[in-house]
């Protein structure tokens, strides 16, 4: 009946079914608008941090109200293999893409990032600072237009980041230093790149927005160089800056897993130091130093989020925070990332999510759990069409929902408990490409298991044509018991007590990665 009597109204009334139209698109668009909105921080190379290392007030704050995942691990210790990884919920070797230099819409597949995703469900979304690594790795548009509704915001002062502005202390010479305090006023433009990101985030967090939006906020501190405003000096004075644990080269360790940090000996200050190539160590002094200016930078960006935060409205918005992966400082006698080592792969991850309880996760978990959680939360994951492994046009999780981790009180069991990354080498002697080899380079692939005890990791031959791996050909084998040996310091996988826990790992490793083509 009910439908006779608004045939006969549209019939003869036209305006006000005019009106009974513009209510039904005022409707829709309230429902987008009770939907939350999406604030994605992600900050460059920021290494899981204790507070026994330095204080980060900010992101403190955020763990004790939101759900910190304690043992993240992203799923290549690099930028663009990293970031493609986390905004297309896809592993490198799905993506194929272990260095920066192609872009998986043109030599893959066409998958949905997880921006476009939100996009193509009604938000606007919007990409400040760093996010997609920029370059050829995102078509040198940051995927736009396909993931975000407008043209991607880059700070202006960026162009100068490695510009000689870093003083030295006793020449007063200006260097391109890997240590550089600055003083603001001094620097071209008179600011600084994630100080200017801060700003455009502010004004998009200030605007009346009529659709739920994603805000995608990349700093990009701390990031080399280490170069952050002078007065976060004060904050981590030297008298509380310490040697790592263990700063040398752990025992046994198979040379493959070696990397020379190429990027932080070529800054000029660490240059001047003759560090013998590719096992010299650094310096003592200087590794107290750069932890101290790491430290520093890292304050001043927790500085950043504070004020980003206090902008944000926690009834309506999802804020998640993460980094790309982790950071040596010197742990192992190793720097920077380019490893499967814990240090390099470890990265804060918090949510804060309306209606959600504080929690600690220490469960492994996965940068590329982040799009499916996200999907899940919104409730957009009914949109996901079923498929199969890397169907195009698609979506098709690798990841996996962390929301039954966020909210269960007993012990959940996912479908798998561990974390799975990976790195390539050129060969198993370090050379000075060893740290980021291009595609047609990489001869050999480590594949890498953490489970909440143990980190195993097998170095196999891997053709960069076929992209296929021979488990056979082994150039290097490592077992780290984080029971006795939180620091990865000895590698104990031909110790005759672990023979059935490699045994078990490298099963599970093998099985797992073997999906993936
Ligand atoms: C890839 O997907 C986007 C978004 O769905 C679409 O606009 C574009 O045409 C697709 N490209 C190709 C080559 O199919
Ligand atoms: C990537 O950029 C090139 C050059 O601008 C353009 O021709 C091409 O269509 C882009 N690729 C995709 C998948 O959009
Ligand atoms: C490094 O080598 C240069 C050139 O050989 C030399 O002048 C300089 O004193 C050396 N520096 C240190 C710290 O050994
Ligand atoms: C958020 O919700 C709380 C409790 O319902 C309310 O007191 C507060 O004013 C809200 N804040 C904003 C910014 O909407």
């Amino acid at each position: 009946m009910g439908s006779n009597f608004n045939f006969i109204m549209i019939k003869n009334y036209p305006k006000l079914t005019n009106l009974l139209l513009s209510l039904i698109i005022i409707k829709t668009d309230l429902s987008l608008s009770e939907k939350y909105n999406v604030l994605f921080i992600c900050v460059d190379d920021l290494r899981h941090l204790a507070e026994t290392d330095v204080l980060l007030p900010n992101m403190m704050k955020m763990a004790a109200k939101g759900i910190n995942f304690k043992s993240a691990f992203a799923q290549q210790a690099l930028c663009a293999p990293s970031r493609n990884s986390i905004l297309t919920g896809r592993r490198p070797d799905s993506l194929r893409l272990y260095d920066f230099y192609s872009y998986w819409r043109q030599t893959i597949g066409n998958f949905t990032t997880f921006p476009q995703f939100f996009k193509e469900n009604g938000y606007e979304t919007f990409s400040v600072g760093k996010i997609f690594h920029p370059g050829l790795s995102s078509n040198f548009t940051d995927d736009y237009p396909y993931s975000w509704s407008f043209q991607p915001y880059h700070p202006p002062t960026e162009i100068y980041k490695d510009a000689p502005v870093c003083e030295d202390p006793l020449t007063k010479k200006l260097e391109s230093d890997l240590i550089c305090p600055v003083i603001i006023k001094e620097q071209p433009g008179q600011t600084l790149p994630d100080l200017q990101s801060l700003k455009y985030a502010l004004n998009i967090l200030r605007q009346k927005h009529n659709k739920p939006f994603l805000l995608a906020v990349g700093f990009h501190k701390p990031h080399l160089p280490l170069k952050f405003p002078r007065k976060y000096l004060d904050k981590v004075p030297m008298s509380g800056i310490r040697l790592p644990a263990f700063p040398l080269m752990p025992e046994n360790l198979p040379l493959v897993a070696w990397h020379p940090w190429s990027d932080v000996r070529k800054r000029d200050d660490i240059n001047q130091l003759n560090i013998s190539f590719p096992f010299g160590n650094m310096p003592p002094e200087w590794i107290l130093k750069i932890r101290q200016s790491y430290y520093a930078a890292a304050v001043y960006i927790d500085n950043l989020i504070g004020l980003l935060m206090k902008q944000v409205n926690l009834n309506n918005t999802i804020v998640i925070l993460t980094s790309d992966h982790g950071w040596s400082l010197g742990e192992n006698g190793l720097w920077a990332k380019y490893s499967n080592f814990d240090v390099a792969l470890k990265v804060p991850l918090l949510f804060l999510i309306p209606g959600y309880q504080q929690r600690s996760v220490s469960t492994p978990v996965e940068l590329l759990d982040i799009f499916p959680t996200l999907a899940d939360l919104t409730g957009l994951s009914k949109h996901e069409p079923k498929c199969g492994h890397r169907v195009n046009y698609s979506l098709c999780f690798e990841g996996e929902s962390l929301v039954p981790l966020m909210k269960s009180h007993t012990t959940y069991q996912r479908n798998k408990n561990y974390a799975i990354s990976q790195y390539p080498r050129p060969g198993e002697y370090p050379k000075p490409n060893s740290d980021k080899p291009r595609l047609k380079d990489i001869k050999i692939m480590g594949y890498s298991i953490r489970t909440k005890r143990y980190r195993y990791t097998e170095w196999i031959s891997f053709n960069n044509t076929m992209f296929t791996r021979n488990w056979t050909s082994i150039h290097g084998l490592e077992l780290y018991d984080h029971h006795v040996d939180p620091n990865e310091a000895k590698n104990c996988y031909m110790k005759k007590k672990y023979i059935h826990t490699v045994e078990k790992l490298s099963m599970l490793l093998r099985t797992y990665v073997n999906k993936f083509k």
